[in-house]
């Protein structure tokens, strides 16, 4: 349970530090945030482990944009509106297909090197895509972004990374809403410390550690999400989860992914039976939406009582060259990708839903912000459209700083109005029994995984919720508090993920009810929200 205390509580141990722009995540939308803040500012960018760990890094097939001279912003918004099944904001998609291609000029600027041939930029396709545009780096993309973000940021005098440093919760003033900064815990010293900031920024990511089977790291718990909706930001669309259909066969938590780009480039599913399938499933085979290529894997699996179907990547030209990533991690499993076909099954890949926000990243809360993959622009609608997370995070990311001059103007904080405005912090205070962090996740992500997956009905949603609730209300700290805070969070989204699959009653993009299972235009052509379940 969360109770209030006040902050007063918190001034006499915790240093406190200012700053203009606290941003919060360092994957790409963090990173190219910051750098475009510490041109007005000074910034503070707090990461929760290291630099290294983001879903940025992990990011294999590229960044979408229309950047070849026959491809335009229209048609790239075409696409994403196909892929998003309905519900996309027409005017956020075309914020993001019109400024994506500068984006991504910057990108390549600061020195995120994608692959060329005969002196032009290689471009290759995903899913649901009408034509090659996706820039890459071989497939380790997101490697070769984050890597030139890092480098950037790091030159920069004005720009402070604190890494091992948590989100506890954002500090603010209930009745004017309005966000001052961050408590932080640092998960090293164990000390807390008070950022105060006149622009707060969450750029922590997704919610795939709610899942037993996701291509998400370990720090992927929701962060952001939850201490934005305790302080009273709208979750909206969060019943969408994509599940990528091509993730590495096994047991652990986080799966390799292998990406859609392979698929792109010829690669063909086959069940246990060494049958091609997806023709049975789509016209557009296996580069058909990820959410029909995941259940067309499911039923194959049911149909051949295997938990896997295969991957034939054998007919690639030089597939090793190409993806030398998947290549390498294939092979140290004991799969040579160019003589056997791969094992994969679907897993948990991202959150459509977040923190609701405008074309401005604001979140309806003064002083606090949201982008990428935490944010919900509506530039997803039930279905992100393959390769545009990354473009999504540098395009409102920056849009979010195009008003810093509004921002900090209007935000002057002095210290005395802080002491005088702080309401309280939300503190956590369990019960002093209860079911341990871990126990905790280890049946939440088996519940969301079988309850709240890539099937769900009625029945199964309305246990789920009950399992949740009642985590949520026994689980008890154990002597790890991050493990605990992170599970408080991921509970806190789960809980919304569930009342909003329960609501939705038809089948659209990455939400799929086997008791509703037609997607129904006349009545779902809306999005689910909640404040302060
Ligand atoms: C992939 O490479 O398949 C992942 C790309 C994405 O999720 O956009």
């Amino acid at each position: 349970m969360i109770t209030t205390r006040y902050i007063g509580e918190l001034e006499s141990r915790a240093p406190l530090f200012f700053t203009d722009f606290l941003i919060v995540g360092s994957g790409i939308a963090g990173l190219f945030t910051a750098l475009k803040a510490s041109e007005h500012g000074r910034v503070v960018v707090l990461t929760k482990k290291t630099l290294k760990d983001s879903n940025t890094g992990l990011a294999q097939g590229g960044i979408a944009a229309a950047v070849h001279e026959e491809d335009s912003p229209f048609l790239h918004l075409e696409d994403t509106l196909e892929a998003g099944a309905g519900l996309c904001d027409v005017a956020a998609v075309n914020v993001l297909v019109s400024e994506g291609p500068a984006r991504v000029r910057e990108l390549m600027e600061i020195g995120a090197c994608f692959d060329m041939k005969d002196g032009n930029i290689s471009f290759t396709r995903e899913g649901a895509h009408g034509r090659a545009r996706i820039l890459h780096a071989a497939d380790a993309t997101g490697e070769a972004i984050r890597v030139a973000l890092v480098n950037k940021c790091v030159e920069k005098d004005n720009i402070d990374i604190q890494e091992y440093h948590y989100l506890v919760d954002l500090l603010g003033n209930d009745s004017s809403r309005t966000c001052h900064g961050a408590l932080v815990y640092n998960t090293i010293t164990g000390q807390q410390s008070v950022y105060i900031a006149r622009c707060t920024i969450i750029a922590t990511g997704g919610a795939g550690q709610l899942y037993q089977n996701t291509t998400n790291p370990d720090i992927a718990t929701a962060d952001g999400m939850a201490a934005a909706f305790r302080m009273g930001a709208e979750l909206t669309d969060l019943e969408f989860i994509q599940f990528h259909p091509t993730v590495l066969f096994g047991y652990e938590t986080q799966r390799f992914l292998i990406s859609e780009s392979v698929r792109g480039e010829g690669g063909r599913l086959y069940n246990t039976r060494g049958e091609r399938f997806m023709g049975k499933y789509s016209s557009m085979l296996e580069l058909a939406p990820r959410d029909v290529v995941s259940r067309a894997i499911l039923s194959e699996c049911t149909a051949t009582g295997s938990e896997y179907v295969y991957l034939d990547m054998r007919d690639i030209p030089s597939a090793r060259d190409r993806f030398p990533n998947i290549y390498r991690t294939c092979l140290a499993r004991g799969i040579d990708l160019e003589k056997e076909m791969v094992p994969v099954s679907p897993g948990a890949h991202y959150t459509m839903g977040g923190i609701k926000t405008n074309t401005r990243g604001e979140t309806g809360i003064t002083g606090l912000y949201a982008c990428g993959e935490a944010a919900c622009t509506g530039v997803h609608g039930a279905n992100r459209l393959a390769s545009n997370s990354l473009l999504e995070g540098i395009v409102f990311g920056a849009r979010i700083v195009d008003n810093a001059g509004e921002i900090l103007y209007h935000r002057q904080i002095n210290q005395e109005e802080i002491y005088r405005n702080f309401d309280h912090a939300w503190v956590l205070d369990p019960p002093a029994e209860g079911i341990s962090p871990a126990d905790a996740k280890h049946e939440m992500q088996a519940t969301m995984w079988n309850k709240v997956g890539i099937i769900r009905e009625q029945n199964g949603l309305k246990e789920a919720g009950a399992k949740i609730e009642h985590l949520y209300r026994h689980l008890t700290r154990g002597d790890d508090p991050l493990a605990y805070m992170e599970m408080v969070n991921m509970l806190t989204v789960a809980r919304v993920v569930i009342q909003a699959a329960l609501w939705r009653r038809e089948s659209r993009g990455g939400h799929f009810r086997s008791d509703y299972p037609e997607r129904d235009d006349l009545n779902w052509i809306k999005h689910v929200s909640f404040v302060n379940l």
